[in-house]
Parts: structure tokens; sequence; C-alpha cells
């Protein structure tokens, strides 16, 4: 492809863009049950205004645009009080959890490096339930990931295996409020004390939870604290772009103090250009996510997100009951949050999730991993609290119609390949095979996913990140025309 000789036309532009996205899921149906958080079109209108108001300017400099630090600031203090920080608790915006949890792991690093020096190999300590994203920060920071097991049950982490997993390297220990594939929170008091004990950092990962679970707990729920009330938590991550439903990009890493705080910060004064000063991982980015951000949260207001918290844990109750009643499905843990997973003993959860999609419905699929058998996930949100009975009707379908479909053909084929495999067998040179033999070449999905779903479940964890590598690989790549 080339940039267009000549520019085209406005119209032409949009009519375009019109045709491209209609494959897209459709997010305003209220029937996506995962990447979407929406409030409703008054929060919506409010966040693009405001986004528009700052799409230009620039977060680079603070200085330049004091609005942006003052927006940053006042969304810290607010979201620290909520998570039981005084006012020492500071903090920055990030484009996404993911940026907070790489901010926190680098944090961790570096502070280390300045008061145990003699530590080389540093390592954190991470239940297995814990977000990829801490895995990501390994690789990119060099922390080695010391996995826990977390409790077949209960799926919170197990304590007596975070205490053993301790060494002289523990630099971080990490718990989630809650962990995203089960909706549950870690035992965050108990891990806190193994902190202090040890002298170490630890991070509680609030992204999901951060902004709704203070909330639950108003509204009555069993939700324990997780965040700087608790002693020996030392960093929390928040998401806005979540269920602070503000537009996305938009989270926060908050620190207990500003010394801790201080080895985030990245500066620059050894090249000619302009001074740098960062932060977080962004140099330039735009003002939007964070000014979206700083309105809609001031929209919406604390009666207002008790009002969709209320809504939620109405609608998350209802569908975790109403799934209960249906023969065949299970929620795999009473979630502490307005998402779970759900499983089957009996019928295939991949063909089911194919079902609703036939019936208009996203549903995520969790892949099994250790103690945590294949299941589908729900996060419930506010837009969806209408149509609880249409979804567990849909589900209900979908579990009858699931009954009678049978792994297909290639998955018996691959399956009898990789008996004959050892497990390094697969590797970069052959992967490609693989997925031309799964269909999966040239970066297109098949509209039904359970077969590949499946396949992706026999796989050990090497190979299935090898295949999602080379799947990403082949989908950004230049395209034939047309
Ligand atoms: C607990 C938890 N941590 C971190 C993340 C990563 O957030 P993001 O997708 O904004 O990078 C998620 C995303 O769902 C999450 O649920």
């Amino acid at each position: 492809m080339r940039i267009p000789e000549k520019g085209l036309d406005k119209d032409e532009i949009f009519k375009q863009m019109t045709v491209f996205r209609e494959e897209d899921l459709d997010w305003r149906s209220g029937r996506v049950m995962g990447y979407i958080y929406d409030a409703g079109k008054e929060a919506e209108e409010i966040g693009k205004k405001a986004y528009m108001m700052y799409l230009t300017e620039n977060g680079l400099d603070p200085t330049a645009f004091p609005s942006l630090a003052r927006f940053e600031n006042e969304l810290v203090s607010m979201v620290a009080d909520h998570v039981g920080g005084d006012k020492d608790v500071v903090g920055n915006f990030t484009s996404g959890g993911t940026e907070s949890i790489l901010m926190a792991v680098k944090t961790a690093r570096d502070y280390f490096r300045v008061h145990r020096p003699e530590i080389v190999m540093p390592e954190m300590i991470l239940p297995t339930t814990a977000h990829a994203a801490f895995h990501k920060a390994s690789v990119y920071f060099d922390v080695s990931v010391v996995p826990v097991s977390v409790n077949s049950e209960t799926y919170k982490a197990d304590v007596e295996a975070v205490k053993r997993a301790i060494t002289e390297n523990t630099i971080l220990l990490v718990g989630s409020a809650p962990s995203y594939a089960h909706g549950v929170i870690d035992p965050i008091y108990e891990m806190g004390q193994i902190a202090l004990e040890h002298d170490i950092l630890f991070h509680t990962d609030a992204c999901v939870g951060g902004l709704m679970l203070p909330y639950l707990k108003q509204l009555g729920e069993p939700v324990p604290d997780f965040g700087f009330d608790i002693p020996g938590v030392t960093s929390v991550s928040v998401d806005l772009h979540k269920y602070g439903y503000t537009p996305k990009n938009a989270s926060l890493i908050l620190y207990r103090n500003k010394s801790i705080r201080k080895h985030q910060i990245f500066a620059c004064a050894g090249w000619p250009g302009y001074t740098v000063v960062n932060s977080a991982f962004q140099s330039s980015k735009t003002g939007g996510s964070l000014a979206a951000s700083w309105a809609v949260m001031n929209f919406i207001g604390h009666n207002g997100y008790l009002e969709i918290a209320r809504k939620t844990l109405e609608a998350t109750h209802k569908l975790v009951q109403g799934i209960a009643e249906i023969e065949d499905l299970r929620v795999m843990v009473k979630p502490e949050m307005v998402m779970f997973a759900v499983t089957s003993d009996t019928v295939n959860v991949f063909h089911i999730i194919d079902e609703m999609k036939e019936r208009g419905w996203y549903i995520q699929p969790q892949l099994e991993f250790q103690n945590s058998q294949k299941n589908f996930h729900i996060s419930v949100n506010v837009s969806s609290v209408d149509l609880v009975d249409d979804l567990l009707n849909a589900l209900r379908d979908s579990v009858e119609a699931a009954r009678s479909l049978k792994t297909g053909e290639l998955v018996t084929t691959i399956k009898d390949a990789l008996a004959n495999m050892g497990p390094n067998d697969i590797n970069d040179d052959n992967i490609s095979d693989m997925m031309a033999m799964a269909g999966l070449d040239g970066g297109d999905l098949p509209e039904r996913m359970a077969d590949i779903n499946e396949i992706m479940n026999t796989l050990t964890v090497n190979q299935r990140e090898l295949m999602l590598k080379a799947f990403l690989n082949d989908l950004f790549s230049q395209k034939k025309p047309g």
C-alpha cells in the first residue's frame, strides 16, 4: 500500500471506516461480557467531549499544560482516599493496568538496586492467578517470577506457599483484588504481614476492583480491605477505564509515599534536545484520556458509582444464582466482585461460547491452567443489568445446543500429531505448519472457535505462547490490497 496520492474526500473516509467496523463487536448492545465498560449515554458524551477538548494537548510536559497536572493530582488524591490511602500517598496516571503494573515492578527493581545492591537477580512472588502483565514486566525488567499456587477451591493465594517462596532475592510480593479469572481477592492482610516481616515491597493489583470493591463493601458485601489501610501494602494499581467507566487509556499507579515512587521517575538530560522527565512509560501522550477521566469521575460522583455498583451487584447475584440452576453449568467459585468464571464437567464450554455468539453474546474463553479447568468468564457491566434474563435464557439454550456438538476432526488430528511429539518439538521452525494445519495461517479466525480453543487447551503453556505469537506475527503483516 502507499499513502494515497491525493487525500481522500472526508465523506469517503468515514464511509470506509463505517464499513470496516461492521465486523467489530457491537458493544452498545450490552451483550459484550468483557472488554467494555459502558455507563450509558451521558457518561459517554462527557468523556468524549473532554477527550476531544484535550486531544492535542501533550502530557509530555506538565509545566506546559498545568491543567493536565491538576487533573492527574486530583484523580490520584480521590482514588488514594478511596483505597485507604493517607496524604502521603502519591501516584501517576498511566495508559492502563499493564502500564501501571510495569511501573510497579520497575519501581521495585530500582528501589532495591539502591537499598539492597547485593541483590543482582531480583525475584517477585506471583500467585498463579496474577495478571499476565506481571509476566510481561518480568520479561521487560528482568525480575524473575516465582510462582505460588492458589487454593483449588477458593482460587486465592496460598499464604504458606508464599512464605516458602521467599528468598534473599525477593523484592516484591503481588496480590490481586480481585484476580481477573475468578473474581476473588487474595489474602492481602496475611500477605502484607509477610512483606513487613521480610522488608519487601507489596503490590495490590486492584486494576479491576479498586473502584468497585469499596462500593460493594458499602452495600454490605463481605469485602476485605485491600489497599493502603493494610499494613505492608506499598503500591496499588487502579484502572479508571474499567469500573471507573472512563474512556481508555486510563489507570493509576499509587505508592505509599514519595520515597518509593521516586524510583519510577525517569529523567534524561544527556542528549542535546529538550530535557526529558517522565513520570511513567510514555513521553508524548494525548491529554485526552486524562481529561476525560477527570470529567467522567466528577460527573458520575460517589452517589453515581454507588448506584452503578448496586445495580451491577444485584445483576451478578441473579446471574450466579440463575447459572447454578442450569444443569451442567457451575460457577467455579463464589465471586467477591461482579465477575466470575463458569465451567462444566459434562458439556464443552468452548461450544457454549460459540452458541452464545450465534445468539448475539460475546463471552470470553479461559483455558485450563494448573488447578483451573477450562471455563468462560463473565464480567458484569451496568449496561447489561436489564439483560440478565436474556443472558440466562441464551445460556440455557446454548448449553442445550452444545450438548450434541462433537469436537472436530481437526482437534483429533492435531492431538494425535502432538502425542507423537516431545514438549519441545513444536518450535519457531515448525509452528507455521501447525498453524496451517489448524487453518490459522494468514491471521484469520474461523467463525466458530471451539476447535481452536480446544487445540490451545491441549497445548503446553510454551506451545500456546508460540502459537499466539505466530498468529499475531501473521495478523500484523502487509496484506494484499482488496
Ligand atoms: C486484575 C487485572 N490487572 C491488570 C489488568 C490489565 O489491564 P489493561 O488491560 O488495562 O492493561 C487487568 C485487565 O483486565 C486486570 O483484570
